[in-house]
């Protein structure tokens, strides 16, 4: 048993197989692929990576790596087509998508889908090195972590975000021009109220989510640090606080050309005890957040769909110090599904379901692992 989890959970979800066609450096890959952990070994830039971005587009619809959709598209060819087949509620779903130059196309179970409605029949949880600029990077990247994560999850804070967006480019061009106090307020109104249920929601979650990161990150590090998330607003959180906040910053928001306050402004602190977690960590801390928060991401999606999604984990540099590296093992245990991508298998020190060498776009090797 995990330390979040409970290995008897009677509904499971995993990817049992997956079709590339000429996807990244895949030309046609079609693979079963079984239950518990799964780890994709090979040198760099033999495709573990795009591998694991495959099985993540099955979940969202994007790659966090690529510019756009085309990318995806093996270089020389027109079309890039994924399959996957999920087990879930004691049915299959079939899942595909065809991408080219025009856009992409989604599919579940033969039937044309939108990619919001298509979202959420399968749920991944992807970590890469890059995460770690939730840790230490720009307000931006928190933010962004939060809006995945909550789009993914609850559809109405996919519809307030988009809402959001819309009006909050269209406030910031009236913010430009003489524009009146008077016709500023119809666009007041709309920015306070989707803030207001984008704050909320976001609070509720890093509320929500805290206690399985406390914990993971407890397990991680034997219990020698206590991390925590707090959400730092840049205004209220009631519509009429907002409200009050866009009179109160009018002139200085007509000056910049900007909104100057709202969700669109507002931060994640990631403390360790007492220290900001952005300007004093080490690189080990740093990697062990992020991997806590995605691991907390698991378990907290573990208690509110009653499934596991099933977890992506990329490259775990070396910077972690074996002991947390052991670890993981022992928190992934009743996962239903891990795929972990290494060059190194030695990082790696627990028993796994299944090896698969991957060399060149295409997978050597595939056989039971024991370590
Ligand atoms: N659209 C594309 N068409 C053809 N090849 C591509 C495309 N996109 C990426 N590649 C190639 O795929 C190769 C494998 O990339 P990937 O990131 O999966 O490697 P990796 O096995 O994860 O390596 P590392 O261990 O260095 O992380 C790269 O060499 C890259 O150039
Ligand atoms: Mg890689």
């Amino acid at each position: 048993m995990g330390v979040c989890g409970n290995a008897d959970a009677p509904i499971l979800m995993f990817i049992r197989r997956i079709t590339l066609r000429h996807y990244r450096n895949f030309q046609n890959l079609d693979i079963e692929l079984p239950k518990g952990i799964i780890l994709l070994k090979g040198g760099n830039a033999q495709g573990k990576s795009n591998f694991l971005e495959a099985l993540h587009f099955l979940s969202s619809f994007k790659s966090p790596k690529a510019k756009e959709d085309a990318d995806l598209i093996t270089k020389g060819s027109k079309r890039a087509y994924i399959r996957g087949e999920v087990a879930r509620e004691g049915r299959i779903f079939v899942i595909e998508s065809y991408i080219s130059e025009e856009g992409k196309i989604v599919k579940v179970d033969y039937k044309f889908r939108k990619v919001g409605e298509a979202m959420g029949k399968c749920v991944t949880i992807l970590y890469r090195d890059e995460d770690k600029e939730i840790i230490i990077g720009e307000p931006s990247a928190r933010r962004d972590f939060l809006d995945e994560e909550l789009s993914l999850i609850f559809p109405r804070y996919r519809d307030a975000l988009s809402s959001f967006r819309k009006v909050l480019a269209q406030r910031n061009a009236l913010l430009k021009t003489e524009v009146s106090s008077q016709e500023l307020e119809p666009w007041n109104q709309e920015f306070a109220q989707l803030s207001s249920q984008l704050i909320s929601i976001r609070e509720r979650f890093l509320a929500d989510i805290l206690p399985y990161f406390q914990r993971v990150h407890s397990a991680l590090t034997e219990g020698e640090e206590k991390p925590y998330l707090e959400y730092v607003r840049t205004t209220g959180e009631s519509v009429e606080e907002i409200l009050d906040d866009l009179k109160r910053y009018e002139e200085e928001e007509r000056e910049k050309g900007m909104s100057l306050v709202g969700p669109q402004r507002d931060d994640v602190l990631i403390r360790i005890d007492s220290m900001d977690a952005r300007y004093f960590s080490s690189l080990g801390q740093v990697r062990t957040l992020a991997l806590s928060l995605r691991l907390a991401q698991l378990f907290y999606l573990k208690n509110l769909l009653g499934e596991y999604p099933v977890f992506l984990l990329d490259d775990l540099s070396s910077d972690l110090e074996e002991r947390r590296r052991r670890k993981i093992g022992e928190i992934l245990k009743g996962v239903e599904q891990v795929f972990i991508a290494t060059t190194q298998r030695e990082l790696f020190p627990f028993r796994v379901e299944r090896e698969i060498a991957i060399y060149k776009g295409s997978v050597i090797e595939n056989r039971r692992g024991n370590y």
